[in-house]
């Protein structure tokens, strides 16, 4: 016998197929390439590993630019177009003279492309680099989600506007972290990061003598640690000169960088600020605590936080391209 709503079901089995498949066709997923590019992990990773032994600091560089992708356009590569200063986002105040690793991401897509030619984009490159420089460094594993396509354009004034700086206030780099769906624990488990790589003086000098209109140091950044580092930063002369910004364990993924914070050895204001600003007693705080007592809870809030950040905006389906050289569109 026919039920009245037979069609109705029908329907709506179809309704629930179809929004399943776009779904999932829009989503990123652990085993994108398993078909197409079977050994792409071990490729990405062995790259990596050369360039990290040639030299650790690249670790960390490989982690920034990620960062630098995802927070403009989303996760799409746009960070590595070439172009010129008005166009490229590598000639913006966060990546010029300080983005750096550019070279490993061509030597990686070249291997990659070898391997199986058209397939990996280099935004996924960038996401799976990021993971394996943070595990090589000590750091936790997470699997990465993948099948991201890379974008057709840059975006300078994007990467000017939502990157946070340095000397941003604690309410602009929350808000430029919720601006792309991230909460106050990305905000602090993701500064984690700076438990590797370098920072130059032109990022902290401000702090060191003159700080704010007081004639005198930023009083929440440690005396011993302000010596070294006006020694380290004479003048305006020595911009590029680096400091670690985890002194105490520079190269190792650990949870030092929380602990430096509470002992006033951040390094940058973006750092410490996490700690000591007045926004932070209800904001950041007892998070900084919590990662420096418990290095489990930070790597896992770590993890959770990279992968919301590799999830923002990717483009799927058909939209943007697989680009042949992550320099330039196709
Ligand atoms: C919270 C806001 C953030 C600010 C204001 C900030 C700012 C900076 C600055 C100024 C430097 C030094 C650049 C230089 O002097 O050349 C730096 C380095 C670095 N940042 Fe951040 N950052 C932030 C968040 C992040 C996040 C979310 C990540 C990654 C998940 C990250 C990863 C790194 C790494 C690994 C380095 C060292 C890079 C190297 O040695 O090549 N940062 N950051
Ligand atoms: C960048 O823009 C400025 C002002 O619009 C222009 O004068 C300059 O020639 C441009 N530079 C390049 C490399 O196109
Ligand atoms: C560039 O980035 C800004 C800020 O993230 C965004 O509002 C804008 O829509 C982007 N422009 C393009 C053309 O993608
Ligand atoms: C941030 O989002 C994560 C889920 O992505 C959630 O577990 C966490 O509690 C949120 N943090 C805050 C402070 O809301
Ligand atoms: C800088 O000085 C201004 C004016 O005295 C003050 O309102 C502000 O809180 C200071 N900023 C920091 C980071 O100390
Ligand atoms: C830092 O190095 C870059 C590239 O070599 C150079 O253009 C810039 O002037 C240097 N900055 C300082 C403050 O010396
Ligand atoms: C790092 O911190 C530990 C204490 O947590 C200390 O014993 C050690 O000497 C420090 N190492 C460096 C290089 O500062
Ligand atoms: C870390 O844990 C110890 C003991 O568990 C506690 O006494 C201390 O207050 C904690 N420190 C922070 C900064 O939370």
């Amino acid at each position: 016998m026919k039920r009245p709503c037979n069609n109705l079901v029908l329907y709506s089995k179809i309704m629930i197929f179809l929004m399943l498949f776009l779904c999932v066709n829009s989503q990123l997923t652990q085993n994108f390439y398993s078909k197409t590019c079977p050994n792409l992990l071990k490729i990405v990773r062995k790259e990596v590993q050369s360039a990290i032994k040639n030299e650790m600091r690249m670790a960390a560089s490989l982690l920034r630019l990620h960062f630098h992708d995802c927070f403009v356009n989303g996760c799409d590569a746009s960070l590595l177009l070439d172009g010129n200063s008005n166009t490229s986002e590598k000639f913006t105040p966060a990546n010029l003279n300080s983005a750096r690793g550019y070279e490993v991401i061509d030597n990686i897509k070249t291997a990659v492309e070898n391997a199986c030619s058209g397939v990996v984009s280099c935004a996924d490159i960038l996401a799976i680099a990021a993971r394996d420089s943070v595990l090589l460094s000590g750091g936790p594993f997470w699997k990465v989600l993948l099948g991201r396509r890379d974008g057709l354009a840059a975006n300078f004034s994007g990467s000017s506007n939502a990157l946070p700086a340095p000397f941003d206030p604690l309410n602009t780099i929350i808000s430029k972290f919720e601006a792309v769906g991230l909460n106050l624990t990305d905000v602090v488990s993701l500064s984690g990061a700076h438990t590797i790589g370098l920072a130059r003086c032109t990022s902290f000098d401000s702090r060191l003598r003159n700080f704010n209109g007081t004639n005198s140091p930023d009083t929440t950044l440690d005396t011993t640690l302000v010596s070294e580092l006006q020694n380290l930063c004479p003048s305006t002369s020595d911009g590029n000169n680096t400091t670690p910004l985890d002194r105490n364990s520079t190269d190792l993924f650990d949870n030092h960088y929380f602990k430096n914070l509470i002992n006033g050895r951040g390094v940058l204001e973006s750092d410490q600020i996490l700690f000591s600003s007045d926004d932070a007693t209800t904001t950041t705080k007892t998070l900084v605590e919590t990662y420096s007592n418990n290095s489990m809870v930070f790597f896992d809030d770590f993890v959770n936080s990279m992968i919301k950040m590799g999830n923002i905006s990717p483009l799927t389906g058909s939209d943007g391209e697989i680009r042949t050289n992550c320099r330039v569109v196709n």
